[in-house]
C-alpha cells in the first residue's frame, strides 16, 4: 500500500499524540504505533509532570534544578525553553480533561496537588495519583480518536526512513555522501496477528514532514522499567539515514524498582521518597545521607550509584525503601490513597508497603541522548523531526531531572509543529507526497525467505541485553567498554546477515535496531574520557572540565 498525508508521526506516546493533534488542525496525519496504540512508556509514567505553578516556585528555581541534575551538560537554551513554555503546555493538558489530583489545601490558589521528586527543591510536579501517564495518555488518545484528520495505523512497524539519498542510491553514479539530506517518508511493516509469523506487507508512507516520536531504548538492557516497544527504533533509523545522534552514554538508571524475580522491574516512583520515604540498607541505616546532602532525594544518578555501591559493600541483593514512617505521620489510608497502583502491585508481590520496607534495585529507565535536534525539534535531516524520549534536545544534559520528560514531550511537540507549519505557510512544503522528486520506491525484499526458527533471534536479543547490563551499566571501565564494543561488532555482523536473508518481522527489525543502538551507546561511552552525570567510568573517575564537550555527537 502507498499512504500519502501531510505528516507522518511515528509513535503514539505523549510526544506523538500531542504533535498529531496540533498538526491535524491544518493537515492530514498518518500516526503509527508499533503494536497497540496504548503501548509505550507514557501510560506507565507514575510520578508526574514538572511545571512551575505555585506562588513559591519560580522559573529560575526549576531551571537551576534541571541544570544541576544535568551536571554541566544541559543546553541552557533548551532548559529555558522547556521550563518557561511548560506551564502553558500543562494548561493545555488540563483543558483537554486530564484529571490531575486536586489539592486538599483550601488556601492555595493553584487547585492541583504538587508533589516532589529527587533533585527538585520545590514541590512542582502535577500528578494523577500514581498513574499520571495513563491519565494523560487517555485524554490525548480520546482527542486523537475523535479527529477525522488523523489516521492511526496499529501494528505498523517503521523500518527505515526514506530520504533523497535513498533515491540517489538507485541512480548509478550518484554520490549520496555529499547530499543535503531531506526526509521524504518511511517504510513500515504491517505485522498484526493476522499475518503468519508477523511477515505482513511492507508499505510506503510519504509526506513532506516526518516526526520520530518512538520513545527510548531501555530494552538494550537486561533489567529495565521500560515497555517492550522501547528498542530505540527511532534512534537507529535516524542514524542509518545519516542523522546526527548524541549523548548515548547517558542511560539513566532509576534507583528504585521492585526487587522481585516476577515483577519485571516494576517502578517504585520517586514520589514515594518525595513524600518522605527513606532508603535504608539491610542493617536499617539511612545510607544516602553518607553520599549526598539531599539524602534519598539526591539526583537520580547519585542515588542509583550509591545503591549500587551499598549493595556491593554489604554483599546484598537489594536495598529497601521504607514508607512506614510516612504511614506513622499521615496514616495508612492517606498513603494508600496517594499511591494506590504501587501499593496494589507491591501487595501482589508479597510486600505491604504500609508495614514493611520495599525491596528495591536500580534498572535502566531513560535514554537521555538520542537524535540530536535544534530548538524546534528538527534533526540534522531536513523535514525530519524528533520529539520526546527519542530526541536529544539538550534539556537533560548528563542526567535528566525527574518528571522533566513528559514535559519535554509536550513542549517540543508544540515547537516542532510550529516550525513545520511555518515552513508550510512559507510555501516550502508541498502537500501529500508532492515533496519527492519522483515516486518513492517500493521496499525490495530481495530473495529473503521466511525464518522458520526464532531461537537465534531470541538468543541474540538476550545476549545484547546481558552484555549491556554487565559491561555498560551503572559503573563502567575502559576494559569492559572495549570488550562490549568487540562483541557487539560480531553480533552486528550476524544480525546483518539474518536481516537480509530472512523476511522481515517485528522482532528482527527490533533486533537490528537494538544492536545498532547498543553500538552507538558504547561508542559514545568510549569517547567520553571523564565521569559525569550518568556516565561513571572507574578509569576516569572524575568530572573533567578541561575536556568539556556538551554533546558526544556521532
Ligand atoms: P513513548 O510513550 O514511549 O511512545 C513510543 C511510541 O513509539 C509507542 O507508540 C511505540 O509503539 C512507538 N514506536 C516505537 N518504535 C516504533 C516503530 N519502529 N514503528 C512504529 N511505532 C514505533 N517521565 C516523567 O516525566 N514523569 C514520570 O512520572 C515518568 N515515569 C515513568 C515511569 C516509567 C515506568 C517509565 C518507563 C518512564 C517514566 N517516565 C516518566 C519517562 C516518560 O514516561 C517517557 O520518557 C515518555 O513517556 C516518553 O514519551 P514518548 O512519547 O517519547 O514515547
Ligand atoms: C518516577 O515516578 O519515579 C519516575 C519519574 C520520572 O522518570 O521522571
Amino acid at each position: 500500500m502507498r499512504v500519502s498525508s501531510d505528516h507522518i508521526v511515528i509513535g503514539t506516546g505523549i510526544a506523538g499524540l500531542t504533535y498529531a493533534l496540533k498538526a491535524a488542525r491544518s493537515g492530514t496525519v498518518s500516526l503509527l504505533a508499533k503494536t497497540s496504540r496504548t503501548e509505550g512508556a507514557t501510560p506507565w509514567a507514575q510520578g508526574g509532570i514538572a511545571a512551575v505553578s505555585s506562588a513559591s516556585d519560580s522559573f529560575a528555581s526549576h531551571i537551576q534544578d534541571t541544570l544541576d541534575a544535568g551536571d554541566g551538560l544541559c543546553n541552557p537554551r533548551a532548559v529555558e525553553i522547556t521550563v518557561k513554555e511548560g506551564p502553558a503546555r500543562v494548561q493545555e493538558l488540563i483543558d483537554l480533561g486530564v484529571p490531575f489530583t486536586k489539592s486538599s489545601d483550601a488556601d492555595t490558589r493553584f487547585p492541583f496537588d504538587l508533589t516532589m521528586e529527587g533533585g527538585h527543591h520545590q514541590r512542582r510536579i502535577l500528578h494523577a495519583d500514581d498513574l499520571t501517564g495513563k491519565a494523560i495518555h487517555e485524554a490525548l488518545l480520546r482527542a486523537v480518536e475523535q479527529n477525522p484528520n488523523i489516521r492511526v495505523f496499529e501494528n505498523w512497524v517503521a523500518i527505515d526512513l526514506i530520504t533523497n539519498v535513498t533515491l540517489m542510491k538507485r541512480h548509478k553514479g550518484a554520490h549520496p555522501g555529499a547530499a543535503h539530506r531531506r526526509c521524504l517518508g518511511v517504510y513500515a511493516l504491517e505485522s498484526g496477528p493476522s499475518h503468519a509469523n508477523g511477515h505482513g506487507p511492507i508499505h510506503v508512507l510519504e509526506a513532506p514532514i516526518t516526526v520520530l516520536a518512538t520513545g527510548g531504548a531501555g530494552k538494550t538492557y537486561l533489567y529495565t522499567t521500560n515497555p517492550d516497544v522501547a528498542t530505540g527504533d527511532g534512534i537507529a533509523m535516524a542514524a542509518r539515514a545519516g542523522a546526527r545522534v548524541a549523548n548515548l552514554e547517558f542511560t539513566q538508571f532509576h534507583p528504585t524498582c521492585l526487587f522481585n524475580p516476577f515483577a519485571k522491574s516494576f517502578l517504585i516512583s520517586e514520589a514515594l521518597r518525595g513524600e518522605g520515604g527513606e532508603l535504608i540498607n539491610s542493617k536499617g541505616e539511612e545510607f544516602m545521607k553518607r553520599y549526598h546532602d539531599m539524602g534519598s532525594l539526591a539526583p537520580r544518578d547519585i542515588v542509583a550509584r550509591s545503591i549500587d555501591a551499598e549493595i556491593k559493600r554489604l554483599g546484598d541483593e537489594c536495598v529497601y525503601l521504607d514508607m512506614t514512617r510516612v504511614v506513622k505521620k499521615h496514616g495508612r489510608d492517606a498513603v494508600v490513597a496517594r499511591f494506590p497502583n504501587i501499593h496494589e502491585a507491591c501487595l501482589k508481590f508479597g510486600t505491604d508497603l504500609t508495614e514493611q520496607p520495599i525491596p528495591v534495585v536500580p534498572a535502566a529507565h531513560y535514554t537521555c541522548g538520542g537524535v540530536l535536534t535544534d530548538e524546534h525539534g528538527e534533526s540534522s535531516i531536513e523535514n525530519l523531526f524528533a520529539i520526546g524520549e527519542v530526541a536529544c534536545t539538550g534539556l537533560h544534559g548528563a542526567n535528566r531531572l525527574a518528571s522533566n520528560s513528559l514535559l519535554e514531550g509536550v513542549v517540543f511537540a508544540e515547537r516542532a509543529h510550529t516550525r513545520a507549519l511555518a515552513r508550510k505557510q512559507a510555501g516550502l512544503l508541498k502537500s501529500g507526497a508532492g515533496d519527492a522528486p519522483e515516486p518513492l520506491p517500493e521496499w525490495d525484499s530481495g530473495r529473503a525467505v521466511p525464518l522458520e526458527d526464532r531461537i537465534d533471534i531470541n538468543h541474540t536479543w538476550k545476549e545484547i541485553r546481558t552484555l549491556m547490563w554487565d559491561y555498560v551499566g551503572i559503573v563502567r571501565t575502559n576494559r569492559r567498554l572495549a570488550k562490549a564494543q568487540e562483541r557487539l561488532e560480531l553480533i552486528g555482523h550476524e544480525v546483518h546477515e539474518y536481516y537480509w536473508d530472512f523476511l522481515l518481522s517485528r522482532d528482527l527489525i527490533e533486533l537490528r535496531n537494538l544492536v545498532t543502538v547498543a553500538q552507538l551507546m558504547v561508542q559514545c561511552a568510549l569517547l567520553r574520557k571523564e565521569s559525569r552525570g550518568l556516565h561513571y567510568n572507574l578509569d576516569h573517575p572524575f568530572r573533567d572540565d578541561r575536556f568539556f564537550k556538551r554533546d558526544t555527537v556521532l
